[in-house]
């Protein structure tokens, strides 16, 4: 599908934030309020792709250019579901579509690790409502767990430095320190629009 007007001029801000900014955190703070601007177009995604899965959060990937400066993806939350605590390794910027959502934001115990296990802390958690917006980049604000505690889906809009998708990444099993490697993919394989 052709990506809607919105969607392009969207692309062309992303892509000046990219131009000027020096660090991942001058990244998030230039494109936090452009995500933000955007979670009131109803036409975000099609109806077929709102709907959440039944054993587990549901991931699609929104739009990705062909040079995947960036790429934006859509997670369905439905009520009780959640991710594992995991990182990103990658600047992002988080904001709701639709419904309410927790995020829980961990760091490290210790700086050193044997790349096996680790020690986490939680830091905060937020409750999110449509309209909000937050964010990560490695190392220092780049482990958190989002989940849907609420009796109503939720669905969350993402835009990251890359396709974290197809990027190996980590997971963190908070009872035992144990981490493992993953590549999540999403539910579709070509991105909703180009
Ligand atoms: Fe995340």
């Amino acid at each position: 599908m052709k990506a809607p007007d919105f969607l392009q001029k969207f692309e062309r801000n992303v892509r000046a934030v990219l131009q000027q900014a020096k660090t991942e955190e001058e990244i998030v703070v230039g494109i936090r309020p452009l995500l933000k601007s955007l979670l009131v177009h109803e036409e975000w995604l099609p109806e077929n792709y709102q709907q959440p899965l039944s054993d587990q959060y549901a991931s699609y990937l929104v739009y990705k250019p062909d040079d995947e400066a960036f790429a934006v993806i859509a997670f369905v939350w439905g009520p009780g579901q959640s991710s594992p605590v995991h990182d990103h390794l990658v600047w992002g910027v988080v904001g709701v579509w639709k419904g309410t959502i927790e995020e829980a934001r961990f760091r490290p115990k210790q700086k050193e690790t044997d790349g096996a296990t680790i020690v986490l802390e939680q830091v905060e958690t937020v409750t999110a409502h449509a309209g909000d917006v937050s964010h990560v980049y490695p190392p220092s604000r780049d482990i958190h767990r989002v989940s849907n505690p609420f009796d109503s889906t939720a669905i969350t809009l993402h835009v990251y430095g890359a396709d974290i998708g197809s990027l190996e990444r980590n997971v963190y099993d908070l009872a035992t320190g144990k981490i493992r490697k993953v590549i999540t993919g999403h539910q579709n394989q070509r991105a909703i629009y180009s």
